[in-house]
């Protein structure tokens, strides 16, 4: 198990769900993704996705940020039903940061002309504006990459600055979808670090969904198994594990985590 296991917060002091999904089903062309699916995620916590791929992860993601609506149920965030609001006022309103799998930043620019380009968005005034910048900058140690092309950046730099991108409005929920897929291993410790900075630090409440299971489980307090569109299985990483259906689903006999 990775050292930064002592950093995190075990217990949730306020148990008080800050996102719901509330029996949320999803169907493309007649084909069914997700099935009545219930999740709550306290507020501070960091959640943990698994589930084979093809299984609706980035589909959930996409039903969070609004980029899709789901066929049936609600998204409810801070206690207000969000299941119709726009993509735009969501990410706003409820200040959710969201780093897709790819992308996330134009690919011409230098890493702090998308720093800019985001804060432009968000932040209206100069002087705030600027002044954030420079703290994400410190805060992820981007000073020598500032006039770098992003598309020259490396795997591990331009999650950097995606993650940077989606702090620029100080989320309160922030989604990350595979962020360790094809990153070396001090890449993948570092990225460990920056998000369990963000739930101690920052205070953000954080989702994470991954394939490298045991580089995910090393940084969450509590994870699901999706399976044929269900919750299969939930618990913190010890105890999900050892559960039968996780591991007859996911996992195998044979998984260990230290
Ligand atoms: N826009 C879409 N149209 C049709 N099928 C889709 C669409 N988006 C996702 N799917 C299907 O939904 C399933 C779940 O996809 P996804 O959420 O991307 O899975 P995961 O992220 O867990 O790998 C997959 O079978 C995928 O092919
Ligand atoms: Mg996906």
């Amino acid at each position: 198990m990775a050292l930064i296991k002592k950093f995190r917060i075990k217990k949730f002091k306020e148990n008080e769900p800050v996102l719901k999904l509330e029996k949320i089903s999803m169907f493309f062309n007649k084909r069914q993704i997700l099935s009545n699916l219930d999740l709550a995620i306290n507020k501070q916590e960091i959640l943990g996705m698994l589930g084979p791929n093809g299984v609706g992860k980035s589909t959930i993601f996409n039903i969070i940020t609004g980029l899709k609506s789901p066929s049936f149920g609600k998204v409810i965030i801070n206690k207000i039903d969000c299941t119709n609001i726009p993509i735009y006022e969501r990410a706003t309103k409820f200040n959710i940061g969201y780093v897709p799998q790819y992308g996330g930043f134009i690919q011409d620019l230098t890493l702090l002309e998308n720093l800019k380009l985001v804060a432009e968005i968000h932040i209206k005034d100069k002087e705030n504006r600027k002044i954030k910048i420079e703290k994400i900058i410190s805060q992820f140690e981007l000073e020598p990459l500032l006039q770098i092309k992003s598309k020259h950046l490396s795997g591990g730099q331009k999650k950097k600055l995606v993650i940077a991108m989606a702090l620029i409005n100080d989320p309160n929920i922030l989604l990350l979808d595979e962020p360790f897929a094809a990153l070396d291993i001090l890449t993948i410790k570092m990225l460990q670090e920056i998000i369990v900075n963000l739930q101690s630090l920052d205070k953000i409440t954080v989702v994470v969904c991954d394939h490298q299971a045991r580089d995910l489980l090393s940084c969450v307090d509590r994870a699901i198994v999706l399976s044929d569109g269900k919750i299969i299985a939930s618990g913190s990483p010890d105890e999900i594990i050892k559960d039968s259906g996780a591991k007859t689903a996911y996992f195998g006999d044979e998984f260990k985590i230290n």
